[in-house]
């Protein structure tokens, strides 16, 4: 049954003479109320999940996934050569969950938020990912935990024209925050140096593209995860993508409304240690990243959203 959370019902019912507009444009918004997570739903989710990725069809799934033509003719492809820069640091990039403690620097954090989202080039008019219609709808926001020259638990966004940081929560609601964010897959979450929150301000890119539009935002979200994830394995530093949060409570941590920006993508960083957990749940010896030897070996295989370190 849908279920149209508050937020979404008053920006309905508060649409006046558009109403008929926006009521044809809030489907997205429909979609992403429906899939959010709340305390309560939040556990019977957890569970769902543990127990699905028990399922003997899910391991099936996750020991074969690909496509498979049994009955077609193949084109052969060329062995690949050996590995450039860029193919090296793609090889090295893992999801890292074990963390030294150590602080990211602040020139560590200053390139990975220019080169994840800033504003680059001689002119500083590129930025770092593609984006339908050049509308660039996502805002960044960073959680310190260890970070030099920022303070635990204060929420700061990236300031991406001006490459700075606002403070947007001057006081450490770090306790609030990791109860909100599920890092439950972290070895030991005090040793992580940060997370950052990718948002989305969807009418950036919805007034333009309409629900389709929503479509465009979460493939730009995954290329910034991405671009952070390569960025802080090239600089020997670890990051881990999470997919579960309590959306509200996290919204409100953040400031923001949480339907017309609301977040997305959670992403821990921090410095690596020697070993490191695996997707499969098994600690395994880190292995040398491009750049900077940073990059953490394990056999991906979990989903994570959240569930208890082993559910991922
Ligand atoms: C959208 C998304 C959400 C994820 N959520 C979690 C998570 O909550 N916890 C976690 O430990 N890993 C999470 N992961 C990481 C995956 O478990 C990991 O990418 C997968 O096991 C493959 O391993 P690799 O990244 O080391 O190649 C997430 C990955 C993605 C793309």
């Amino acid at each position: 049954m849908l279920k149209v959370e508050q937020p979404v019902l008053k920006k309905i019912a508060g649409a006046g003479i558009y109403g008929a507009l926006q009521l044809k444009s809030t489907l997205s918004e429909i979609f992403h109320e429906n899939t959010k997570l709340y305390p309560l739903s939040a556990r019977a989710y957890t569970q769902n999940v543990a127990q699905l990725g028990k399922s003997a069809m899910v391991k099936l799934l996750m020991a074969n996934p690909f496509k498979v033509y049994s009955l077609m003719d193949q084109a052969e492809l060329e062995p690949p050569g050996e590995p450039n820069e860029l193919e090296k640091l793609i090889e090295a990039r893992r999801s890292v969950r074990s963390y030294s403690g150590e602080a990211v620097t602040r020139q560590e954090l200053s390139r990975l938020l220019l080169n994840t989202y800033g504003r680059i080039g001689p002119k500083r008019n590129y930025r770092p990912v593609a984006s339908g219609g050049a509308l660039y709808p996502l805002e960044l926001y960073v959680v310190p935990v260890n970070v030099e020259g920022l303070e635990r638990g204060w929420v700061y966004h990236y300031n991406a024209d001006r490459h700075a940081l606002d403070i947007v929560r001057r006081e450490d609601r770090w306790e609030e925050f990791r109860h909100l964010v599920w890092l439950a897959d972290m070895e030991d979450v005090e040793k992580i140096s940060m997370v950052v929150v990718v948002t989305a301000v969807f009418a950036r890119c919805t007034m333009k593209y309409q629900d389709r539009g929503y479509r465009l935002v979460l493939i730009e979200a995954g290329e910034v995860g991405h671009n952070l994830a390569l960025l802080a394995s090239s600089l020997g530093l670890g990051s881990c993508l999470l997919g579960g949060f309590l959306d509200d409570a996290l919204s409100r941590l953040l400031d923001i409304d949480g339907v017309d920006e609301a977040p997305l993508l959670p992403i821990v960083v921090g410095r690596p240690s020697a070993t490191n957990i695996g997707g499969d749940g098994v600690e395994h010896a880190q292995q040398g990243g491009g750049g900077g030897g940073g990059a953490a070996q394990g056999n991906g295989a979990g989903d994570g959203n959240g569930a208890a370190r082993g559910d991922r």
